[in-house]
């Protein structure tokens, strides 16, 4: 992988080294790299080449332009991990669930529905989802509430672009993510585990800071259906059960939502649920987190973050008590 060194020594990645996913996987992206370069033409060259390319072979690649902005130092989680080791329960609790069974879903065709207290009622396709608004790449945290944190780079767009396009009226104080439950796509919406459909919700100051997404792709292509294809949400401050996966319906409401997990243990979790390695959840610490694809016996754990780092979003919760409003 072609590092450049910054100023403080650090190695960087530049956002034009992270659009296609093979860059992640350092051991395919130095191939590609001795395929394009020095040595391109010959037989090893050639074999390169091959071994570089033949893991994207039928995902659909998504063009995004790198925002700078949301270029983070720490390296970002090899693709494989992040599409092997998910959290969504329509297919499953493992966490190998999803990668396993998510291949029923069936992303295309899929229609959005934004409803409520809007001026413009909208129902759009793909498509359309995908023309609203120039997409971007941007490199997220991901933090779980189990402990465990990801880097991904995703493709998307604020979501303030649907909140413009639907012109909310005065009344709307929050925004509900409703999202497929379907049995006959996804196994998991038979078992009690949670109540069906998963919703999640967010208040609208939330909802229109420039750094919550609407996710249409990770790593250069369309969203794999384990991550929430075909359109997801992705707010990077909060505990990554608030990223709802697999949309279809965004609802503008009076009152706060009722969400999946506040529903099923609030004590445990919160509507805000903002990353706070101050507030323990009543299980387990905060504090610290487990980096998937760093985890050996001798590593140590990351220190938690407020806000997941991204403290751009403080201003968002003055004069609240965070313990109270977790
Ligand atoms: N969305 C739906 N519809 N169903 C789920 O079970 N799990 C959440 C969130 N969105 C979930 C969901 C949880 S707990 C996490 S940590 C993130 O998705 C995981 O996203 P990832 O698998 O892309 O890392």
């Amino acid at each position: 992988m072609l590092i450049k060194r910054n100023p403080n020594g650090r190695d960087l990645p530049f956002p034009s080294e992270i659009t296609p996913r093979e860059v992640f996987e350092s051991r395919r992206s130095f191939i590609k790299q001795l395929a394009l370069g020095s040595i391109a033409g010959s037989a090893l060259a050639e074999m390169a080449m091959r071994e570089a390319f033949a893991q994207n072979a039928g995902a659909p690649k998504l063009a995004a332009k790198p925002n700078t902005s949301f270029v983070l130092m720490d390296k970002p989680t090899a693709f494989k991990d992040a599409t092997t080791y998910n959290n969504f329960y329509e297919f499953g609790t493992d966490k190998s669930d999803p990668a396993r069974h998510a291949g029923s879903l069936k992303p295309r065709p899929w229609t959005v529905s934004i409803e409520g207290e809007v001026k413009k009622p909208l129902t759009l396709d793909l498509d359309s989802l995908m023309k609203l608004a120039p997409l971007e790449e941007r490199v997220y945290r991901l933090r779980c509430v189990e402990g465990w944190s990801m880097v991904i780079p995703w493709i998307g767009y604020s979501f303030s672009n649907i909140i413009k396009a639907a012109e909310p009226t005065g009344n709307a104080k929050f925004v509900e993510f409703v999202t497929l439950a379907d049995k006959k796509q996804m196994p998991g919406v038979t078992s009690p585990v949670l109540e069906w459909p998963y919703v999640e919700g967010l208040r609208m100051d939330e909802a229109n800071h420039p750094l919550t997404l609407l996710t249409l792709g990770m790593y250069g292509e369309v969203l794999p259906n384990q991550n929430g294809a075909p359109v997801r949400i992705v707010v990077p401050w909060k505990y990554g059960f608030k990223s709802a996966k697999s949309i279809v319906k965004i609802r503008f409401v009076k009152d706060q939502p009722q969400t999946a997990w506040n529903i099923a243990n609030p004590q445990e979790y919160g509507f805000y649920s903002n990353v706070n390695p101050n507030v323990d959840h009543p299980r387990w610490s905060q504090a610290t987190e487990r980096r998937i694809g760093e985890d050996s016996f001798f590593t140590r754990k990351r220190k938690t973050l407020m806000f997941n780092g991204y403290d751009q979003v403080a201003s968002l919760y003055t004069g609240m008590d965070l313990k109270k409003f977790f």
